[in-house]
């Protein structure tokens, strides 16, 4: 799009949603023109606990549905938009309900533990929902004696497991095929081609595996990694006094580390790590929505209402 265009439509989206009251929330993984137009960004549960608190009626979600899906369900009294209601998750489509109620008849006194990238349907089968960001936690706080059920993702099923030390944990093989793609060697040759290189992983990551005993003892041959959800990879580049970066997650990220952090150098693990999903989303299909107040978001009542249970305890662990 032409830079003219852009920032009249830019200037126009900031007008209408300020006459409208409209809040835009966007997830971290968004296209730079759409992160700048909006109140907020952050990661799943950081843009969950927004949506609860705004005080706008209308939320204009940037993100994929299910991230959608779960402010309509926590805000039942909002009206809650998205630009485009086809912006899936691979990672979401990875369980169907059939699939998980199956799953629970084989373990019939488990807890079922479910990543907030899935979809209503699914939240409403489960005990607790969790994020990348709070996963470890949410586990810590179930009995031991339980078994627990963790899906869909494998890689930061994984991660949970080692990091709480639990055996009794049954990850389900789901993944997310943009994270499942940033392969080890990706890593070793970014890692290498730096010196003084932090390394950042999102847990949904298949390169997470080999890397997380590592990360558990604090270090990575002479490189520090750590791993941690968008909004905590943020938080820790800026704190870190390291000058480089190795990005394991979706390339989006990059735009707000660069523009937060002007002295430091960001690499992305791989460039090819791009979800097509979270790039539907575009100023002219955040426009469309505003100026028609369309692509309303519903979860209907009796699966919203049970799917809240978890979510809200999700919310209350952080
Ligand atoms: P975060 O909750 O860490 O932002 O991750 C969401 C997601 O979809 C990762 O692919
Ligand atoms: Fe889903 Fe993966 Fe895209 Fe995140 S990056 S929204 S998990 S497909």
């Amino acid at each position: 799009m032409l830079v003219q265009q852009s920032s009249t439509l830019k200037e126009e989206i900031l007008r209408l949603k300020k006459e409208k009251d409209v809040v835009i929330l966007a997830h971290n993984y968004q296209i730079p023109d759409v992160q700048d137009i909006s109140d907020f960004t952050g990661d799943s549960l950081g843009l969950s606990r927004k949506a609860a608190t705004v005080p706008q009626k209308t939320i204009l979600f940037c993100g994929v549905n299910f991230m959608a899906e779960t402010a309509a369900i926590i805000c039942p009294e909002k009206r809650v938009l998205i630009p485009d209601l086809e912006a899936g998750c691979s990672l979401s489509d990875s369980i169907t309900v059939d699939e998980l109620r199956n799953w629970k008849k084989q373990h019939p006194d488990a807890i079922a533990v479910g990543y907030v990238n899935t979809t209503a349907e699914i939240k409403a089968e489960l005990d607790y929902c969790c994020t990348s960001s709070n996963a470890v936690n949410v586990v810590k706080s179930i009995p031991e004696d339980k078994d627990i059920l963790f899906l869909p993702d494998m890689f930061l099923g994984s991660y949970v497991a080692k990091m709480t030390g639990r055996k009794n944990i049954h990850i389900w093989a789901g993944e997310c095929h943009v994270h499942a793609g940033i392969t080890p060697e990706d890593v070793t040759e970014k890692l290498n081609s730096m010196d003084d290189t932090e390394f950042v992983i999102h847990p949904e990551c298949s390169c997470t595996t080999p890397f997380m005993y590592d990360a558990a003892n604090g270090s990575f041959d002479d490189h520090k990694v750590s791993i941690l959800s968008t909004e905590g990879m943020l938080n820790h580049v800026k704190e870190s006094t390291a000058k480089n970066f190795v990005v394991a997650t979706e390339t989006g990220i990059l735009y707000k580390m660069k523009k937060d952090n002007p002295g430091k150098t960001f690499i992305p693990a791989s460039e090819k790590a791009e979800c097509q999903y979270m790039k539907m989303i575009t100023l002219e299909k955040v426009y469309d929505a505003l100026v028609n107040e369309k692509n309303v978001v519903t979860v209907p009542k009796k699966i919203a209402d049970k799917a809240r249970l978890a979510i809200d305890r999700m919310l209350a662990i952080s």
